[in-house]
């Protein structure tokens, strides 16, 4: 198999430590990223294959930071073959308890920043005549879910990113495509911010306090992130990646189902689970 030079944002833990440990395991040569302290020359020796993971220091949401790093990937191998935008954060809380602030802020980390990182890698890519793009987007980047309309909102802009992105890039040997996984066991539910105002007695209160109760129960009763990591692995392999793909069995179902059932009873489940 081909080894490849892969950045992975947001490597520190869940699905991006868990992608890190298996495509380093398959040999190839993994650059994580995380916001803490990361030692760049602590490259750990080689596992057997040849594979190895470096951490990185990477804020997404800053310019100087993205380019720091990619210079380092860049100065040690001279080329990156495959970039995973995973990097993300949960905002939760109604719309009209979540400030356009907070709004931003949730844009900034899952959508700016993972375009940032991607515009920081086109020329590089450009110039190899290969490269592989792969977003980590959402089930909810399809269906939307109440009290996570701006995470969602944020996870629709990116699948709209990578259709579009997929047309240009074409043309210069570059793919691109979405991983879309549901609930995954991380630490997703624990780092999600609540908007200010969702932590105060509001008219949406007793709804949005069921439904994430809702949500965390879910997430922590989900796949491993083992599960999205394979599913990540298998894109890198492809040649033709598709341009979304979701992860296990139900999730599929589910995004199928969306496609073919009247809106309005789409809408209605939803209602169901979290409202
Ligand atoms: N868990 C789920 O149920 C689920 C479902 C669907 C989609 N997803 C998506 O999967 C991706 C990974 O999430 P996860 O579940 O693995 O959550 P996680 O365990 O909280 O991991 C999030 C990662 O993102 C990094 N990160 C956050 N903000 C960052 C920033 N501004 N710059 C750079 N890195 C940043 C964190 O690194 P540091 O804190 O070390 O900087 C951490 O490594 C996200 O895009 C999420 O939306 C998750």
């Amino acid at each position: 198999m081909k080894k490849h030079v892969i950045l992975i944002t947001g490597a520190s833990s869940g699905i991006g430590k868990a992608t890190a440990e298996l495509l380093s395991a398959q040999g190839h040569h993994v650059y994580g990223t995380t916001r803490k302290a990361a030692d760049p020359s602590q490259i750990p020796a080689s596992n057997g294959s040849g594979g190895f993971i470096s951490m990185l220091t990477m804020d997404v949401t800053s310019d100087a930071s993205v380019a720091s790093a990619i210079e380092t990937i860049l100065s040690k191998e001279g080329r990156i073959d495959v970039l995973i935008c995973n990097a993300g954060t949960g905002i939760a809380g109604s719309i009209e308890d979540t400030t356009v602030d907070e709004a931003k802020s949730q844009f900034e980390t899952n959508f700016f920043g993972a375009l940032r990182v991607m515009r920081s890698l086109l020329p590089v890519m450009r110039a190899q005549g290969t490269g592989k793009i792969i977003a980590v987007s959402s089930v909810a980047g399809i269906i939307s879910i109440p009290y996570q309309a701006h995470y969602s909102a944020s996870k629709f802009a990116i699948e709209g990113l990578i259709e579009a992105l997929r047309h240009e890039i074409a043309p210069f040997g570059i793919k691109a495509c979405v991983v879309e996984p549901g609930d995954t066991k991380t630490g997703f539910t624990q780092n999600r911010v609540l908007a200010q105002k969702a932590r105060e007695q509001t008219a949406y209160s007793e709804r949005f306090t069921r439904s994430l109760a809702r949500m965390e129960h879910d997430e922590q009763n989900g796949v491993p992130p083992l599960a999205v990591a394979k599913v990540i692995a298998r894109m890198i392999k492809k040649r033709n990646p598709p341009i979304r793909v979701a992860v296990g069995f139900q999730y599929k179902a589910i995004l199928l189902l969306k496609r073919i059932m009247p809106s309005r009873l789409t809408e209605k489940i939803v209602g169901m689970l979290y409202n």
